[in-house]
């Protein structure tokens, strides 16, 4: 955690250092340039949670690209459904126990990669995979470091998402005549003007419990500060230090704004709510711009907005979906050419402008994208990046599952006290 905080700092010069070198076509997926051995083995099998509305719309592009690129290889989409992973994962943990890995998984970069499955010893290091690409200089160092563990570097990054975003209906702002809110103060305010008016202020689905998480990690970006966030899940600042407390406390006010039915909502079913104009705003990762253009028809700045969550601005919650090599697994050469499609500028603006991230490469092509990709895309280079607790970057699996079921049980209860010190009994799991 300290190194990645050092090197988000360096984050800037490096984007604008490696930006002026970049040639975007040296690195094209055409097979002439393959490295890996390029004979035919058995199928691919791609493990992910990227099923249905909003999710899976970007894979099968990316699976679409490498079939046209390697018609010898076969690619099984073994994905499991479930937001967040919630089912995927222990799929995944089972496999992995049971020796009987798929090809490539799905994984966030930094300790759900790190403490689950490379101390395990499961994964097989890729720095041939970048050297042969040339990729040590098109990945940001800090999502290098993400997916490194001391000088092994383990997994590709396919995407940057963003975690603290606020999307709204743009006719329910109008209708009221609300501005956007930048601090948590302006939004309260806000929540208070629409609800008087009978509009759900806040849209949350948080059936399977990750959702109110993520409301939470922003509110600690926003109390704390982002270097204040840092310092929390590296184990210097206790969580029931009084700004972790206050941070427990504006969340559950925050939550007298949302649905009632939350409980029994996903995140698709919550941001349906604000493309109905049922609630107006949602703080849901920018798969959810995926989700409104591709499947809802919406369009990004029309039809809905975005802005950052309040008291984060200039902050950048990351969340970053990465493929490794498992070991143990029989078509090592077919997997690195997947890999290899993956980590291109081709793959990576095959499946981001649909999936609603930004590309992880820095020489990716921008007009690939719309307003909402280029404004991130800007965004990345400059904010302070901090990584995600929901979406397993901050802390381990195990951390993440206690600090689940701490915000289960206090979106219910709403008892501080209880909250922060279930966080801190975790703590030593982080
Ligand atoms: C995240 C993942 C995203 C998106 C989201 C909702 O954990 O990183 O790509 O799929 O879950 O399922």
């Amino acid at each position: 955690m300290k190194k990645f905080f050092g090197l988000f700092v360096l984050l800037a010069l490096a984007l604008v250092v490696s930006a002026c070198s970049s040639d975007s076509t040296s690195d094209s997926p055409d097979k002439s340039k393959d490295k890996g051995g390029g004979s035919a083995e058995g199928p691919v099998e791609i493990f992910s949670w990227w099923t249905g509305a909003g999710e899976e719309d970007g894979l099968l592009a990316l699976i679409d690209l490498f079939n046209k690129l390697h018609p010898e290889i076969k690619v099984e989409n073994a994905a499991v459904a479930g937001g967040a992973g919630t089912n995927a994962k222990a799929v995944l943990a089972t496999r992995m126990q049971g020796n009987d890995p798929p090809s490539t998984f799905q994984v966030h970069g930094g300790e759900e990669l790190n403490k689950s499955w490379v101390a395990a010893d499961k994964m097989a290091p890729l720095n041939d995979l970048y050297e042969a690409n040339g990729w040590l200089d098109k990945f940001p160092e800090a999502l290098i470091e993400l997916v490194s563990n001391g000088d092994n570097i383990y997994s590709v990054p396919v995407n940057v998402h963003r975690g603290n975003v606020m999307f709204y209906n743009k006719a329910v702002f109008d209708e009221h005549g609300i501005e956007v809110p930048t601090t948590l103060d302006e939004f309260f305010e806000v929540a208070d003007k629409l609800q008087a008016a009978g509009v759900v202020p806040l849209a949350l689905g948080d059936k399977e419990s990750w959702e109110a998480t993520m409301i939470f990690e922003n509110v600690l970006a926003a109390e704390l500060g982002r270097d204040g966030y840092l310092q929390l899940f590296a184990g210097e600042i206790d969580f029931t230090d009084e700004r972790v407390v206050a941070a427990a406390e504006k969340f559950g006010k925050i939550l007298d704004y949302v649905n009632e039915d939350h409980a029994s909502r996903n995140w698709q079913d919550s941001a349906q709510l604000v493309a109905e104009g049922k609630a107006a705003m949602i703080n849901m990762g920018d798969w959810a711009k995926g989700y409104f253009v591709n499947d809802l028809k919406l369009v990004t700045n029309q039809d809905f907005g975005y802005f950052a969550f309040p008291d984060t601005v200039g902050d950048f919650a990351v969340i970053t979906d990465t493929f490794g090599l498992p070991k143990g697994i029989e078509n090592v050469e077919s997997t690195k050419q997947f890999l290899t499609v993956l980590g291109s500028v081709e793959g990576q603006d095959a499946f981001n402008p649909l999936k609603g991230s930004i590309p992880a490469r820095i020489d990716a092509d921008p007009s690939k994208y719309d307003d909402y990709g280029k404004d991130t895309i800007e965004d990345f280079k400059t904010a302070q990046l901090y990584p995600s607790l929901a979406h397993g970057s901050a802390a381990s699996e195990g951390f993440v599952t206690k600090a689940n079921q701490a915000v289960n049980i206090f979106v219910t209860q709403r008892d501080v006290k209880n909250f922060v010190e279930a966080l801190q009994n975790a703590a030593p799991d982080m």
